[in-house]
């Protein structure tokens, strides 16, 4: 059993070694939980009491109980997404589905955050937000809208869809990832997320994340990774509109 809880330290930044997590024994397909910063790294908007409780009592648990319902199973040999989108549309592994989402959303949220974040956007998808939304401003605005409509626990999304980047929100364990969508951002609008700093200021958390957390690299990163008619479309939208002639006007 030398071997059954061995500790990924090579996947590990220095200085993030307390969040490497035992990758345990049976469970190959599917990567551990990790955060790309440390515990208190978000202070002061999002505290470590916050980061602690949500990666190690919720993304964590979740983890581990994925882990006791596949181990053994055919489900076992299937990459996370492949999982979350095999077992979506079956009512009967609905709870797997849950708790694989669960640990894909929180993938996603945790790196769509970053110390010294937020502000306007830049790269190829500060290029798509303006042929998008008209304007950063114009953006922000939809995603606090898009926030502050969805009722109870879910999830903000700012996701590439066609052609085109779109903002969705989906309840409690939903993702963008089973309808086709290429998720660039997450916000987890749980309550678990921002109570202890925000109580029920929802808003206020939203806000912070615009302007003081959001990692636009993220999005940037994805965007790079995007293969085929995907690829094109994307480098196609964030090539400036065509110069019209004044000639012959
Ligand atoms: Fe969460």
């Amino acid at each position: 059993m030398k071997n059954s809880a061995a500790v990924e330290r090579s996947r590990c930044a220095p200085g993030h070694i307390l969040l490497c997590i035992d990758k345990q024994e049976g469970f190959r397909m599917i990567d551990s939980p990790l955060i790309p910063y440390n515990f208190s790294d978000l202070e002061p908007v999002v505290s470590r009491d916050t980061l602690v409780f949500h990666f190690l009592r919720h993304q964590r648990i979740c983890y581990d109980r994925l882990q006791g319902l596949i181990r053994g199973t055919d489900l076992a040999e299937l990459a996370l997404d492949d999982l979350i989108r095999r077992t979506e549309r079956n009512p009967a592994e609905h709870g797997v589905f849950r708790l694989a989402a669960e640990v894909w959303n929180h993938n996603l949220y945790w790196r769509s955050m970053r110390p010294r974040g937020g502000g306007g956007a830049h790269g190829p998808v500060a290029a798509l937000i303006r042929r998008r939304f008209g304007s950063f401003d114009r953006f922000a605005s939809e995603f606090r809208e898009t926030a502050g409509a969805h009722f109870g626990s879910g999830w903000v999304w700012l996701v590439w869809r066609r052609d085109a980047l779109q903002l969705v929100a989906t309840g409690n364990a939903g993702t963008p990832l089973v309808r086709g969508d290429v998720a660039l951002l997450a916000l987890d609008l749980w309550e678990h997320a921002y109570y202890l700093d925000f109580q029920n200021r929802r808003a206020a958390y939203v806000n912070s994340f615009l302007e003081e957390l959001v990692d636009w690299d993220c999005a940037n990163r994805i965007l790079a990774g995007l293969s085929g008619a995907g690829a094109r479309a994307a480098r196609a939208a964030t090539l400036p509109p065509p110069q019209v002639s004044g000639r012959g006007a």
